[in-house]
Order: structure tokens, then sequence, then C-alpha cells
């Protein structure tokens, strides 16, 4: 089902178009294959309607991480997480990009689409793809995620 982990979903609303652009580029430069569920334009839409077909997609395992963004990144984290198998991180800072793959285990970052620069995003990105779950302690915290009461 897996279609790997150089295959790369990404996915924003109009907030984020030029943001997801730009990280499309800067992820094929890299030797990244990227699956663009769009939005494709400026055009104002409703973000959870690309942001549901990639979360469900990483959900059911056909991709291991993906990459999400709207304006703020919090419809896009808030849409993702309804998923039981998505941990989705909110991430505006490069500590935050790490510590959301060591100690969250986060299969999908979120990313305010206006908010950060650019490169900052894709360093971001980079840190997320590259930086492995830590483990430990944070394997029981994660599994409690989904016990609601
Ligand atoms: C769109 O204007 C904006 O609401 C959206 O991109 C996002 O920030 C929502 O959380």
């Amino acid at each position: 089902m897996s279609e790997g982990k150089n295959i790369i979903p990404i996915a924003s609303d109009h907030g984020g178009f030029l943001m997801k652009q730009f990280l499309i580029k800067k992820l094929e430069e890299s030797g990244y294959t990227v699956k663009d569920f769009g939005t494709y334009s400026e055009e104002s839409v409703d973000y959870p309607d690309f942001i549901h077909p990639l979360a469900k997609a990483v959900n059911d395992g056909v991709y291991e991480r993906g990459i999400i963004m709207c304006g703020s990144g919090n419809g896009a984290q808030i849409t993702a997480n309804k998923y039981l198998h998505v941990r989705a991180g909110l991430c505006w800072n490069r500590e935050q990009a790490k510590l959301t793959r060591q100690h969250n285990d986060a299969n999908i970052i979120s990313l305010p689409g206006r908010f950060v620069p650019f490169d900052e995003a894709w360093e971001m990105v980079k840190i997320f793809l590259n930086t492995p779950f830590e483990g430990g302690r944070h394997v029981r915290r994660v599994e409690k995620i989904s016990k609601l009461l």
C-alpha cells in the first residue's frame, strides 16, 4: 500500500498556495517526488476540501509523511487530526519541527502559509522529513493520544 518514503504528499488552501508551490520546487530539486493534492491557484477555497484527501491517504498508510498548510496552519492541522492514525503538528520554527518528530512522532507537518518566511518553512520541512522519533517515554504518551475518555 505504501508509496514509499520519497513520495511526499502536499496540500493547501489559497492561504498556503504560494508556500506550497515554493516547497514543491524545493522538494523536487532535492530529489523527492511530490504528490500535489491542490489547491492549484490563489482563488479562495475551503481548506477541508484539500486537506481531507491527503490526511486520509496518510491515515491509510499510502504515504509515510505529508505536508499541509493554510493561512494560519490551524484549520489544516485541525482537519488532519480528525483521522485516527494522523498526528499533525503545527510548526512555526525549526525547533518545533524537530520536537514534533522526536516527541510526537508526527506524520504530518502543518505550516502557517501567511506567517513564516518560505525559506524557514523549507528548513522546517527538511527537519521534519529527516528527524527520527525518539521513542522511550514518548511511545507511551503517543499511544495515549487516541485513548479517549
Ligand atoms: C483562509 O482565509 C484562512 O481562514 C485559512 O487559510 C486558514 O488560516 C484557516 O485556518
